[in-house]
């Protein structure tokens, strides 16, 4: 029936090489690639039987009212109160509503795009998606700049800006923030408990400095409907990571969707050590199945879609 299906004993194989740590099947068969219009067509449909990424990508304001309780999507005992703040910052309808785009970039965090040169191209696509409020500037000529859409997780708070402990911190944020406009911010507020108070934070910085940014904060469906999706197409992944949660959205708006900085193994085909982020020291932490992700696995699945030309997966230099 022409459906993605992803035989088992790919998906096998891929866990040894994750096992052993190796990337070397994965030759970077760039150049032919041509795009395959009718199972891009195929995989939006069938993506949509799941979710409809223009409504489950944000909730909208009328879902709730202040002071509503909801419980945490990955985490059902523990709930969360529906601020005023982030009432207020809910968006009056889907960011994404009508909006297409003939070719997209989702940009990965991974080492893999340093000394890519990359970043001209990416900047040439139409709507370029960007994970964890990764830095751009200091990175421009491998990463780009154009950030339409980018994503933080709450832990970002902590991570990069020092739980807003100090102003500077503070003012390093809004400055980051201020950079991206009116372009999507888009916040996984109800995944898990552990966040609330990094968002709360953040929306009162938003509202404070009046910054022009549109929040969006995932409906409560959306990371099952995702699992459902690959889950039903033979790739069992508990936690879809937000790189693989991107493309997964995007294949709702995007014709061709480029990915860039998707490279979850520590070294390159030449076996160069390869940094887990670009832009800072964080250590690799997904290649035992105790951390949340499986993004080896994920990996090889996009593959084997840049292989039938369902997505362009570039994992080299840029010309
Ligand atoms: N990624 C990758 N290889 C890496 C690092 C990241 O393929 N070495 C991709 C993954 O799809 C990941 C995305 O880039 O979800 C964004 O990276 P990151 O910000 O590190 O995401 P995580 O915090 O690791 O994962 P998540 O936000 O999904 O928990």
């Amino acid at each position: 029936d022409g459906e993605l299906s992803l035989s088992r004993s790919m998906i096998n194989s891929s866990d040894k090489l994750t096992r052993k740590g190796g990337s070397s099947v994965f030759h970077h068969a760039v150049e032919g690639w041509k795009i395959n219009s009718s199972l891009v067509l195929e995989i939006r449909k069938s993506v949509l039987q799941f979710l409809d990424a223009e409504r489950d990508v944000s909730v909208v304001k009328s879902s709730f009212k202040p002071g509503d309780v909801i419980h945490y999507v990955l985490d059902r005992r523990r709930t969360l109160n529906i601020s005023r703040d982030l009432h207020s910052l809910l968006p009056e309808v889907s960011p994404m509503k009508n909006r297409r785009f003939k070719t997209c970039a989702v940009v990965g965090n991974s080492g893999i795009l340093l000394d890519s040169g990359c970043g001209k191209e990416i900047d040439s696509h139409d709507f370029v998606i960007r994970c964890n409020l990764a830095p751009v500037v200091e990175f421009a000529v491998d990463v780009g700049t154009k950030s339409d859409f980018i994503t933080m997780n709450p832990s970002v708070v902590q991570r990069a800006f020092g739980s807003f402990r100090n102003e500077s911190d503070r003012e390093k944020f809004v400055h980051r923030l201020s950079m991206l406009n009116d372009s999507v911010l888009w916040i996984p507020a109800f995944m898990v408990k552990g966040g609330e108070k990094h968002v709360e934070w953040v929306n009162a910085l938003i509202l404070k400095n009046k910054l022009k940014v549109r929040t969006a904060y995932p409906s409560l469906r959306l990371i099952h409907a995702v699992r459902g999706y690959w889950l039903t197409n033979k790739v069992h992944i508990k936690r879809p990571s937000t790189g693989l949660l991107m493309y997964t959205l995007a294949t709702r708006f995007c014709d061709e969707i480029h990915l860039y900085g998707y490279w979850p193994f520590p070294k390159d085909l030449h076996g160069k050590p390869v940094k887990y982020h670009y832009y800072d020291d964080l250590k690799y932490r997904y290649f035992s199945n105790a951390g949340p992700h499986r993004m080896p696995l994920e990996f090889k699945t996009l593959y084997v879609l840049h292989s039938r030309g369902a997505l362009k997966l570039t994992t080299g230099k840029c010309l």
